[in-house]
């Protein structure tokens, strides 16, 4: 089962998904297979983002003209697809993430939905291969769902690689709600990249309450 909003009741977040844009065939396949997944152990339940989720990411996608895009965090490739199907033909997905068995998964789905030639994978720790990647500005957006206590060090490797105006999203930002009242050491990062990405002069900056909080930052 895909997460629903610790904000909203359970009617308003089927209500919510109901009223948006639908996964399609091969979506709800990926979805469902994930599931399956979760249910036999093989990959935690509430990993993949929300279809209402997707369905703003592929919109945003589209709507600010991103030709080459990035993604910190790929999973089964749920979010990678809806990116990915956002992009002009010519256009190109970069996916970091160091788990091959998962992103297997990805690989058939994209695939499946004819958009595997414009995704390209990179197995390996994440920061290490941002850092290994050309200094200059690449990126139209970037998606941020990895390893959270890695979120700081990706955004600022991210704000040199993206073009004027980029838009990078961060996901989980409100952390079910425990930014209020940290727990771990993954809320207490989160916590802190809040205040500060608020207060950097360098990106605009508006946290969403969709899903499980979702930043959008705009490169100035
Ligand atoms: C929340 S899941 C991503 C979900 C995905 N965006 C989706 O919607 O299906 C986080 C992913 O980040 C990857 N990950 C965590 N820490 C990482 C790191 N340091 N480097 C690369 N990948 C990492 C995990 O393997 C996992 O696949």
């Amino acid at each position: 089962m895909t997460p629903r909003s610790f904000l909203l009741s359970a009617e308003l977040a089927d209500y919510v998904r109901a009223s948006s844009e639908p996964p399609d065939e091969v979506a709800a396949a990926l979805i469902a297979e994930t599931a399956e997944m979760a249910a036999r152990g093989e990959a935690p339940p509430t990993l993949q983002i929300a279809p209402e989720q997707g369905a703003l990411m592929q919109l945003l996608t589209t709507a600010v003209g991103a030709r080459r895009a990035i993604e910190i965090g790929t999973f089964t490739g749920f979010s990678a697809l809806c990116i990915a199907r956002g992009l002009p033909a010519g256009g190109s997905l970069l996916c970091l993430d160091n788990d091959a068995g998962w992103t297997a998964v990805a690989q058939r789905y994209w695939a499946r939905a004819g958009v595997a030639d414009r995704v390209e994978l990179r197995l390996g720790d994440a920061l290490e291969t941002l850092r290994g990647l050309p200094a200059e500005p690449t990126f139209d957006l970037a998606f941020v769902d990895a390893d959270k206590t890695g979120y700081a060090g990706y955004v600022e490797e991210l704000h040199p690689r993206m073009t004027a105006n980029g838009i990078v999203l961060l996901d989980n930002t409100l952390r079910s709600g425990r930014v209020l009242d940290p727990r771990d050491e993954s809320d207490r990062a989160l916590v802190e990249l809040n205040a500060a990405l608020a207060a950097d002069p360098r990106w605009e900056t508006a946290l969403m309450p969709l899903s499980d909080g979702l930043t959008l930052l705009r490169k100035r």
